[in-house]
């Protein structure tokens, strides 16, 4: 196994969670927090609402979006691998998930960087035998500058981190993810792939690429049934955008373009996540999800008639 990989122990008895006591959840940070409300125990070829017996690697797994992804999935029966760089967060998160019961190994990684995206999927090739159910693509981040401020560097770590890191890692899993019966990739794309958003033009881009590569390879692997989709979230409560939106007056504008008039939840990305990852969407592939309360198709409605 690569260095810097990490397991749980095998799980406890996952039903005893509904009964165990974990940290309160916090409105931006992140902690164990999901109890599985029930766990889906049958096959998938009996149960098109349970991921049992399949393999998944979920990046970015720590803190938000990934957090509530890796907590769903492993809810829905799968096992997970999931990354970060910060490997005390990364250590905190797994024996977290390990009192959880929640089987769940991680490595620490840094997607942007090639080399450790081959460690990664060495560990993750290793871990699962070959075989990969699942690749949630969802790490991600953002620079708010115009984009005529861009320095090369500043660009670089937009693209590499946002898209190349999805670009290589989908070549990487490949292989394993056709020596299944049946897979799926899913990468956390942005409403700012779809519409413009004030100082995120090359964030914009990254996110537009995802979409389109989600589309093309949706055709390219159908032929594999490796099924291709992508979520689209706006704002969702999350370390990532806890400053930006800790000014009140920013906060109010994004009430006003958001029809349901509130932040998501990252647990609202995470279900449409496992949906997709799930035998029940198995007709469903190129497709970008919004979760967005409706920003994305949002005119002209009032808040003040
Ligand atoms: N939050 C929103 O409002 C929002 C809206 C639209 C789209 N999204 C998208 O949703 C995805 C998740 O965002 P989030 O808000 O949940 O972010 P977040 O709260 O900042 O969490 C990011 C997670 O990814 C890890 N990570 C970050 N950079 C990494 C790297 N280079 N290599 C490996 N791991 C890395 C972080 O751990 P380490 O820091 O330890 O690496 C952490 O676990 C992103 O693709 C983002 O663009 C978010």
């Amino acid at each position: 196994m690569a260095s810097g990989l990490y397991t749980t122990n095998p799980p406890q008895n996952l039903h005893s969670l509904a009964s165990s006591s974990s940290p309160k959840p916090q409105s931006f940070k992140s902690s164990v927090t999901v109890r599985c409300a029930s766990i889906a125990t049958s096959s998938p070829a009996t149960n098109r609402w349970s991921l049992h017996g399949m393999s998944a690697l979920v990046t970015g797994g720590t803190r938000g979006i990934g957090r509530a992804i890796v907590e769903e999935l492993v809810c829905l029966g799968a096992k997970v691998h999931t990354c970060a760089r910060n490997e005390t967060e990364l250590e905190e998160s797994l024996r977290g998930w390990n009192r959880s019961g929640f089987q769940v190994d991680g490595s620490v990684c840094d997607v942007s960087d090639r080399a450790q995206r081959q460690n990664l999927m060495d560990t993750v090739s290793s871990l699962f035998h070959g075989k990969l159910h699942i690749l949630v693509n969802n790490v991600g981040t953002n620079i708010r500058k115009p984009m005529v401020d861009f320095t090369p560097e500043e660009f670089s770590t937009l693209v590499s981190t946002n898209f190349e890191s999805v670009f290589h890692l989908c070549q990487l899993a490949y292989p394993m993810l056709r020596a299944t019966e049946a897979a799926t990739v899913v990468s956390i794309s942005s409403v700012s792939g779809f519409v413009s958003l004030k100082n995120m033009s090359v964030q914009s881009a990254t996110k537009g690429a995802i979409n389109q590569l989600t589309r093309n390879l949706a055709c390219e692997w159908a032929k594999d049934n490796i099924r291709v989709n992508a979520v689209a979230p706006w704002y969702i409560k999350t370390s990532m955008v806890e400053q930006v939106l800790s000014n009140k007056d920013y906060l109010d504008e994004v009430y006003s373009v958001t029809p349901l008039g509130r932040l998501g939840e990252p647990k609202e990305v995470s279900s449409a996540v496992a949906f997709l990852c799930l035998p029940a969407s198995s007709y469903i592939t190129g497709q970008i999800i919004c979760v967005d309360g409706g920003m994305s198709i949002n005119g002209f409605s009032p808040r003040h008639d």
